[in-house]
């Protein structure tokens, strides 16, 4: 049963999907949240349980998502009505990626304003070349307090906050207007390649000028005393964040897919690279880390103030700095577009706008929020929007905006996509769709159906309640 109705392009080809889909998935949550979670988790135990977390639950929701969204060839609500629809289902369903699209729009608002802080970060590295040269390390002559205030420096000046968080948003607006083939797709296809050599060249200098053995032995010695409930529910968050999963990123991207794709075989190259960049970042970071004697549990401040202190002991410090922010941007920036794609393909679709009218609108909806966020750093640092909420009770705009997110909608998207696709959909229809036979396949069903929502129900739970 083919759907009609089709609205939208298509990837170009089967390596322009992956490239794309890899993009989204590979982002800060790879370079800044990983390293910054596994340290503050006691590393091994946390990377263990992480690449467990991987294969048994993040891939098989990662399959169902591109699957809905390649069945149904339109945006995420309506892919999933489709379903329902070819399986003679209620179509109130949709509301599963409805949810997914508003919070996609939630994650976007902030996850920009991060993306400024990387920007300001490679000016920081831009003008310190032009100041003190190529082959020193960076900020010659600095202290290391100084290095480290640079952040904390850049979050008391509100207006900077807001004017990068807006520019990093400017430019994703950019490249979402111009749509799939000349906008997402040229962005993945030309940025995740240079992404990939200056990754490369940055893990293996950090391989060779920093401490590496500590760094293997701190990512994968397997402590189990470790592994508590906390460590746990930390690293299912990050592998689900990781791999854009809950929020109907996902299901947008696999409409884009061919027939003739392998949707099986894709999601297992998607999950592998998100996870090999993961821990490529872990293997880049922590020798460079550990050899300027910093410590590995600094969590958000890792990137952005252990490692400009590390450069400054570095042969060609500024250049690998500004190399690494440049590298981060290009990652942060394919998944910056795949957090708008979401909405704006709802919006465009649903009320039949042209693409540029749509991004427009969800993007000032992003600024809006994103104003906020960029401001709980600063001048309303004691705004609590859901003080309400004990959950939330000292909260500020940002912090609410990742923790509902990343603790309601995302396991709340992803157990309603398990149930949807496992129990509600037409099993054959499922069957034509996901591209695997024999045992994977059996696996696969075993998992979507009972070990993927359990889990995920428990994990909702401790979340909430723990
Ligand atoms: N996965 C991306 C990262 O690791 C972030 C991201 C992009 C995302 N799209 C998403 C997270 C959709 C959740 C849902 O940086």
């Amino acid at each position: 049963m083919a759907a009609t109705g089709k609205t939208h392009e298509n990837w170009s080809s089967r390596s322009a999907f992956i490239l794309a889909a890899v993009g989204s998935a590979v982002g800060l949550g790879n370079m800044w949240r990983f390293p910054a979670e596994a340290g503050e988790n006691g590393g091994g135990a946390f990377v263990l349980f992480y690449i467990f977390c991987v294969l048994l639950i993040g891939l098989p929701v990662l399959l169902s998502e591109v699957l809905i969204g390649r069945h149904g060839q339109a945006n995420a609500p309506e892919s999933v009505r489709r379903v329902a629809r070819d399986s003679n289902a209620p179509e109130g369903w949709s509301i599963l990626a409805s949810m997914g699209v508003f919070a996609a729009f939630l994650i976007l608002s902030f996850y920009c304003v991060v993306g400024g802080w990387v920007v300001y970060y490679i000016g920081v590295f831009i003008s310190d070349l032009v100041q003190t040269g190529l082959a020193g390390g960076a900020f010659e002559g600095r202290a290391a307090g100084d290095i480290e205030g640079l952040l904390p420096g850049l979050f008391g000046n509100g207006g900077l906050m807001v004017g990068l968080n807006l520019g990093f948003l400017a430019v994703t607006m950019f490249f979402v207007a111009r749509g799939v083939s000349s906008g997402i797709e040229w962005v993945a296809v030309y940025l995740m390649p240079i992404f990939f050599v200056l990754f490369l060249g940055i893990t293996i200098y950090g391989a060779f000028t920093g401490n590496f053995g500590e760094a293997v032995a701190y990512l994968f010695t397997f402590d189990f005393s470790k592994l508590t409930g906390e460590v746990m529910l930390a690293a299912v968050g990050q592998a689900f964040f990781s791999l854009s999963l809950g929020v109907a990123g996902m299901m947008t991207y696999g409409a884009y897919a061919n027939r003739d794709t392998n949707l099986g075989e894709t999601s297992g190259i998607i999950a592998g690279a998100d996870t090999m960049v993961a821990m490529l970042a872990g293997l880049a970071i922590f020798p460079i880390v550990f050899a300027a004697g910093l410590s590995a549990s600094a969590g958000p401040g890792l990137m952005f103030q252990s490692l400009p202190i590390a450069f400054q002991a570095m042969p060609f410090g500024s250049l690998i700095g500004l190399a690494f922010f440049v590298m981060v941007f290009f990652a942060a920036l394919t998944s910056s577009v795949s957090l708008l794609e979401a909405p704006t393909a709802y919006v465009f679709e649903k009320f039949k706008l042209a693409r540029p009218v749509a991004t427009l609108i969800v993007g000032l909806g992003a600024a809006a929020l994103g104003v906020l966020s960029s401001l709980s750093f600063n001048d309303m640092a004691e705004f609590y929007p859901l003080s309400f909420i004990p959950l939330f009770a000292e909260t500020n705009f940002f912090d609410t905006l990742d923790g509902v997110t990343a603790k309601l909608f995302m396991p709340i998207g992803a157990i309603l996509t398990c149930i949807f696709v496992g129990w509600i959909a037409d099993a054959k229809l499922i069957d034509d769709e996901n591209g695997l036979d024999g045992v994977l396949h059996q696996t696969w069903r075993v998992l979507v159906r009972f070990v993927c929502p359990i889990a995920l129900t428990i994990i909702l739970l401790a979340g909430l309640f723990a």
